[in-house]
């Protein structure tokens, strides 16, 4: 079990709708998680998409020099790691991607320099939002790769509220109660 004061969570926020059906979902969440949180808001926040310059193959550094270098550190030491995200076309946002482009910094430290990444054990989630349209497995797919880079190694099932076109999220209380499930897997 984690000490509650060290106790540490990420949750990357794919929307750019500040209340819109995934804060709503990430509310939920973080309304029941313990010990520290932080929300990445992937539209808001100052983080470039990664430019494949390659420098991480030789050093573990990452050259661009923007908000992803205070989220470095708490990827590296967090428990539970979120990735949040409406659906678009079948996948996450394209901001999401952006964001999640940087965890290229591990990859590059396990095949190119062969040395641990240093990243903590984490337990990972999903929680998607989508219209209805299309079938959230790709996105799910993709989210997993993304928390496997970062050594997540136990991932919870999707939690996911897929008719927004006519139950809003807020709404949606099988999804609400999947997340609250999520909250406890992670503070576990
Ligand atoms: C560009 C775009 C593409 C979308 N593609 C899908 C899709 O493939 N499948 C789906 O179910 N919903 C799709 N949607 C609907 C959103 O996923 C849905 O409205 C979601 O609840 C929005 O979440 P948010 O309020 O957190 O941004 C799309 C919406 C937009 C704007």
């Amino acid at each position: 079990m984690n000490d509650l004061r060290t106790r540490k969570t990420l949750i990357f926020n794919g929307s750019p709708r500040k209340n819109g059906d995934t804060a709503a979902l990430v509310r939920a969440l973080t309304e029941r998680l313990e010990g520290e949180v932080r929300i990445v808001d992937c539209y808001r926040a100052d983080i470039s998409p990664c430019v494949d310059c390659r420098h991480c193959r030789m050093e573990k550094r990452c050259v661009l020099n923007d908000g992803m270098q205070e989220i470095y550190p708490w990827l590296e030491e967090c428990d539970g790691v979120v990735i949040a995200s409406p659906i678009y076309y079948a996948e996450l946002t394209g901001k999401l991607l952006d964001v999640a482009s940087r965890f290229q910094l591990y990859y590059s430290a396990r095949f190119f320099r062969k040395e641990d990444p240093g990243l903590k054990p984490k337990r990972g989630g999903v929680v998607l939002a989508g219209g209805g349209d299309g079938d959230p497995k790709r996105p799910y797919a993709t989210a997993k790769i993304l928390l496997r880079q970062l050594n997540a190694r136990e991932i919870f099932p999707l939690v996911c509220s897929h008719a927004t076109n006519t139950l809003p999220a807020a709404e949606d209380a099988e999804a609400l109660a999947l997340v609250r499930s999520l909250a406890d897997f992670l503070n576990r």
